[in-house]
C-alpha cells in the first residue's frame, strides 16, 4: 500500500474503484460505445480512476435533458424560493461530505487537501449560499414613459446553458458556474476539464440526493475536441461560459457566433503584483510569494510578474528565494505538504519548456527548476534579469514561475504593469493609502488587491479586461450572464 492510500479515506476509495458514470437527465449513465478515459493523480502519473467519456451522443442527451427540464418541468414551474431551498440542500450535502470532496479534488489534481479544505471547497460552498439567497431578489424595473402606457422589465433565464470548466480548482469552477445560473432557473450541462474530472461526478451524487428535478444540472466528462466542441456548437445551448486559456476561449467565441449564443469568458493572465517602496516588507514578500506560488502557479489571476523598487531589490530577492527553498513540495493529499505537483504531463511539460527558454533567453534562475523521482513535480522558481522581450515575462507559464522586475519611479511601474495583453488581476503593497488607490484607479485590471492577493468572495465580481476575457463571475454582476431582460409595454389608453 503507497502512502497515498493510507491517508485516503474509505468513501473516497469506494467512489474511485469502480468506473465513473455521467450524469444525465438525473441519473448515472454509461455511453453508448462504453469509452472511457483514465483519471490520473499527478503525484504519481498513475491512474486514479476510470471515467466514462461524453461525446456527441451523450452531449446530445445532456442538452435535450436541460432543455426539458428548462421549457417544461417542476424546475420550470418552481417558486424562486424553492428553488433557492435545493440550493442550500445542495451546501448542507456538501458540508457534510466536505473531507470526502477535498480528498478527490487533491488527488485529481495534486493540490495540497488543506488548500481545498480552507479555500476552494468553503469558497464553492459559499458561492451555492450566496447565489441562493438571489433567487428571491431577481428583480426587474417598472418604468415611467407617460399616463397612457406602463412598462416593466422582467429577468428571465437565459435558458440551457453550456459550462466548460479547467483543471487547477476542479470544485470550485463548478459551483462559480453552476450557481448563479440555476440561481437564475437556467438548467446546466457542465463539463469539467478531462484532467480532473472525479469531484464534478461526485457533486452529480450530492445533486440527486438533494432533489433536484432530473435534467436541471447534467454533468458529461469528456475532451475539450469531442465533448466540449459539440456542446459549443449544440442549436439548442443558449449559452456558453467558459473559463481557461486564451486561444481555446478565442475559438469558442468564434464558434458560438453561428448560433449567437451568449458567452462569457475567464482566461488567462500575467498579472502583475507591485511592491512599492514604502510597502511593510514583512507582509509583502510573503503575499507576493504566495500571490504567485499558490496551487503550484496554476491560477489564472497568478500574480506572475512581480515589480520591486531598484533600492529593494537584491533584499525582496533574497527574502523570496528563502520561501522558496522553505517550500514543501510533495503529494497533494499528505499532511505538510505546501505545494504539489503539476496536474498533468502535458502541463509539466509546457513550464518546464518555459523554464528552459528563460535560462536560453538569458534570464537569471535564482531557484527554482525540476524535482527528481515521480510525479509533476516543478519547485519554486524564481527569475531575475529579465526584459520585456521575453517569452517568460509576455506569456502565461500557468505554473510557479515568477519574473522579478525592478523600477524607480511608481508612474514607471504602472506603465510597465499595464504592458500585457492580459488584464486579470493586479497587486499593490504599500503602506500610503494615497498611493494605493492612484495605482488601484491606473491598473487595467478586472480586480486589484492592494494589500492581499488572490481573494475572492461569491459577493464580489471577478473577471477580465483585454484579452482576460470578459463577463464577471460572482457578486450580482454574475447574475446578469444568465438573464436575458425583457421589456413590456402595456397600453393603458
Ligand atoms: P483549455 O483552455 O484548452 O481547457 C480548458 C477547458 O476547455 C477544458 O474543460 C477543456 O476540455 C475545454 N476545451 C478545450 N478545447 C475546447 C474546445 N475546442 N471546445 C470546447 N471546449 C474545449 O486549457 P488546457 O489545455 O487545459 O491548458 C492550457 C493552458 O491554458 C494552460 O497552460 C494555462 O495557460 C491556460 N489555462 C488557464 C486557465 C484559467 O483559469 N484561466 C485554466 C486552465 C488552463
Ligand atoms: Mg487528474
Amino acid at each position: 500500500m503507497t502512502a497515498t492510500q493510507n491517508k485516503v479515506i474509505p468513501e473516497v476509495q469506494t467512489f474511485l474503484n469502480t468506473p465513473i458514470p455521467l450524469f444525465i437527465n438525473g441519473d448515472w449513465h454509461t455511453p453508448k460505445d462504453k469509452a472511457t478515459f483514465i483519471a490520473e493523480n499527478p503525484a504519481t502519473g498513475n491512474s486514479l480512476a476510470t471515467v466514462y467519456e461524453a461525446k456527441e451522443n451523450e452531449v446530445n442527451m445532456a442538452v435535450d435533458a436541460a432543455e426539458r427540464a428548462f421549457h417544461d418541468s417542476e424546475w420550470s414551474r418552481m417558486s424562486a424560493y424553492d428553488r433557492s431551498k435545493l440550493m442550500f440542500r445542495l451546501a448542507d450535502l456538501m458540508e457534510r461530505d466536505f473531507e470526502i470532496i477535498a480528498q478527490l479534488d487533491s488527488l485529481d489534481n495534486g493540490k495540497p487537501v488543506d488548500e481545498v479544505r480552507e479555500s476552494d471547497l468553503p469558497n464553492a460552498i459559499e458561492n451555492l449560499r450566496y447565489f441562493a439567497g438571489w433567487t428571491t431578489k431577481l428583480t426587474g424595473q417598472t418604468i415611467p414613459i407617460d399616463t397612457e402606457f406602463f412598462n416593466y422589465t422582467r429577468h428571465e433565464p437565459v435558458g440551457v446553458v453550456g459550462q466548460i470548466i479547467p483543471w487547477n480548482f476542479p470544485i470550485m469552477m463548478g459551483l462559480w458556474k453552476i450557481a448563479p445560473a440555476i440561481a437564475t432557473g437556467c438548467t446546466v450541462v457542465l463539463k469539467p476539464a478531462e484532467q480532473t474530472p472525479v469531484s464534478a461526478l461526485y457533486l452529480g451524487k450530492l445533486i440527486k440526493e438533494s432533489g433536484f428535478p432530473d435534467g436541471v444540472i447534467n454533468i458529461i466528462n469528456g475532451f475539450g475536441k469531442e465533448a466540449g466542441h459539440y456542446l459549443v456548437n449544440h442549436q439548442k445551448v443558449n449559452k456558453i461560459a467558459f473559463t481557461g486559456s486564451t486561444a481555446t476561449g478565442q475559438q469558442i467565441m468564434k464558434q458560438a457566433a453561428d448560433t449567437m449564443k451568449r458567452v462569457t469568458l475567464e482566461l488567462g493572465g500575467k498579472s502583475p503584483n507591485i511592491i512599492l517602496e514604502d510597502a511593510d516588507l514583512e507582509k509583502a514578500v510573503p503575499g507576493v510569494f504566495n500571490g504567485i506560488m499558490v496551487n503550484q502557479g496554476e491560477v489564472c489571476c497568478a500574480g506572475s510578474r512581480v515589480f520591486i523598487p531598484e533600492k529593494i531589490f537584491d533584499q525582496v530577492v533574497k527574502k523570496l528565494k528563502n520561501f522558496a527553498d522553505n517550500t514543501v513540495l510533495g503529494m497533494g493529499i499528505e499532511e505538510g505538504t505546501t505545494m504539489g505537483p503539476l496536474v498533468s504531463q502535458k502541463q509539466y511539460d509546457t513550464v518546464t519548456a518555459y523554464i528552459e527558454k528563460g535560462l536560453n533567453e538569458g534570464a537569471t534562475m535564482v531557484t527554482g527548476g525540476t524535482k527528481d523521482g515521480e510525479g509533476y513535480f516543478v519547485k519554486p522558481t524564481i527569475f531575475t534579469d529579465v526584459n520585456k522581450e521575453m517569452s517568460i515575462v509576455k506569456e502565461e507559464i500557468f505554473g510557479p514561475v515568477a519574473v522579478l522586475i525592478p523600477y524607480s519611479e511608481v508612474d514607471e511601474v504602472v506603465d510597465m504593469a499595464n504592458d500585457t495583453e492580459y488584464g486579470l488581476a493586479a497587486g499593490v503593497w504599500t503602506q500610503n493609502l494615497k498611493n494605493a488607490h492612484i495605482v488601484a484607479n491606473k491598473l487595467k485590471a478586472g480586480t486589484v488587491w492592494i494589500n492581499c492577493y488572490n481573494l475572492t468572495n461569491a459577493a464580489t465580481p471577478f473577471g477580465g479586461y483585454k484579452q482576460s476575457g470578459f463577463g464577471r463571475e460572482m457578486g450580482s454582476y454574475a447574475l446578469e450572464n444568465y438573464t436575458e431582460v425583457k421589456s413590456v409595454w402595456v397600453n393603458l389608453d
